[in-house]
């Protein structure tokens, strides 16, 4: 077998993540540049929340139906699947000419977006070394930042340029393509290998991302002895009593990351700057700033994720996140009932605080956390089941937005957020274990532990 470096392995392995982000951060900029009168829908506004919304829907049916075949055809050959649905949605999606067009293939972008996120991070958990799995893991995350930030790099390059929202959507097209070349060379996980049976396959990648020649064998025999423990599970097995402290622990993760709030921030950041007073175009480059610190602050969350625990830096980032939403509501109130400039830029301060705990902390470590816990047997579907929870919160969450904006008002509605934010802090210390340092079989292993406790 060739020989790779852990660095392309892991690049390649957690691209998926860059087109998440690209995706699902491009659309509200190309969005202002659709040519509304040539296509004659009856309500703009109408459409426009359904062209948003398909990502979300294609995301939630991508990662419930794509993820969960990888446990049988392997998470490779699932990612280069992914890789293709990714191409042909941006190719759509560029090409449209109609908002029935774009509304397809944006459903079909947002099948691949699904389906990466329940891939990636599996795939990442599932190649690393404990010792530094959370920082691996952590590239997904980073990934989706970069793409989110080349997302609105393309959103204010591409501005004058004539055909813009086409070009914006379609350059997809050339990391999706990209995905699948480098795909091609990614080795599989030696996890689904010894699951099937191809124990010397599984060395081989082993000894690749192992500087540990010694720890080898053990490591292929702790797997050896989880994947003989049960056949490959289903849905009777993700849904049964045995699995059900790590399902508990994927769900709230999953709907937690999305209610404390995070997506409408990013989306309000632009006209929060605009309400402080800098113009649309000063607005849109803020936003690039705000791009910017975020992938630095999940670089620094990668550098640190192995060595604090995990349970601290989710517990650390709610409060984080719940404090700042506060003082954004505060602020927002002030500003805009007794007009204290103040106010305006408390909000605006904490709103960038507010980023920053989320991409160093519940961000990266939620997606983490889901792609490690679940049993060998049914780690893909588990993975799928967690990704598809997360997006179907997401668009809840995005559904709600507007109707809770107008009967909270401006400022209040973060305080619902906030309030979930301190509620994930009492959910993370009942329902949430340590997985840091540990392998994925003693990670395992300690869910069943608990499992055999609660049944006394
Ligand atoms: C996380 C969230 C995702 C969000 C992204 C950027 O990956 O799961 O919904 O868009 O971070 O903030």
């Amino acid at each position: 077998m060739r020989k790779l470096s852990p660095t392309f392995i892991y690049f390649f392995g957690a691209l998926g993540g860059l087109l998440f982000g690209y995706d699902t951060g491009v659309i509200s900029g190309a969005l202002l540049f659709i040519e509304k009168e040539s296509w004659h829908v009856s309500s703009w506004a109408w459409m426009e929340g359904w062209i948003t919304a398909a990502v979300l829907m294609g995301a939630v049916i991508g990662a419930i139906v794509i993820g969960p075949m990888s446990d049988r055809f392997g998470r490779k050959r699932l990612l280069l699947l992914s890789a293709i649905i990714f191409f042909i949605g941006a190719l759509g999606s560029g090409l449209s000419n109609s908002a029935e067009l774009l509304i397809i293939s944006r459903v079909i972008l947002g099948m691949a977006v699904g389906s990466a996120s329940a891939l990636v991070p599996t795939y990442l958990s599932e190649l690393s070394p404990a010792e530094i799995r959370g920082g691996v893991s952590t590239m997904f995350q980073l990934m989706i930042m970069t793409g989110i930030l080349l997302a609105y790099i393309s959103n204010y390059a591409l501005q004058g340029v004539a055909g813009n929202w086409h070009w914006m959507l379609g350059l997809a097209t050339i990391p999706a393509a990209l995905l699948f070349i480098g795909g091609l060379f990614l080795p599989e996980s030696p996890r689904f290998l010894v699951r099937h049976d191809d124990e010397k396959g599984a060395r081989d990648i082993l000894k690749m991302i192992n500087d540990n020649p010694d720890s080898i064998d053990a490591e292929i025999s702790d797997i050896q002895l989880m994947a003989s423990e049960e056949k490959q599970g289903g849905l009777q097995e993700l849904f049964g009593k045995m699995s059900r402290p790590v399902l508990i622990m994927a769900i709230g993760l999953a709907v937690f990351q999305q209610v404390m709030g995070c997506n409408t921030v990013l989306y309000f950041a632009p006209s929060i700057f605009v309400s402080v007073g800098f113009g649309a175009s000063a607005a849109l480059l803020a936003h690039i700033g705000i791009g910017i610190f975020n992938v630095i602050v999940t670089y620094i969350a990668m550098k640190v994720m192995d060595k604090v625990n995990r349970r601290w830096m989710l517990n650390f980032g709610a409060w984080g996140m719940g404090i700042s939403l506060v003082l954004m509501s505060v602020g927002m109130i002030l500003a805009e009932n007794a007009h204290i400039g103040f106010g305006k830029y408390l909000a605006v301060i904490a709103l960038t605080v507010y980023i920053a705990f989320f991409s160093a902390t519940w961000g990266p470590v939620m997606w983490v956390m889901i792609g490690e816990s679940f049993p060998l047997k049914i780690r893909g579907l588990g993975n799928s089941f967690g990704a598809a929870v997360n997006w179907a919160a997401n668009w809840v969450v995005s559904l709600t937005f507007l109707p809770l904006l107008s009967f909270f008002g401006t400022g209040k509605i973060f305080l619902l957020y906030a309030a979930c934010c301190f509620l994930s802090i009492w959910f993370t210390s009942k329902k949430v274990i340590e997985t840091r340092g540990k392998t994925l079989e003693q990670i395992e292993a300690e869910l069943l532990h608990r499992v055999h406790h609660l049944n006394g």
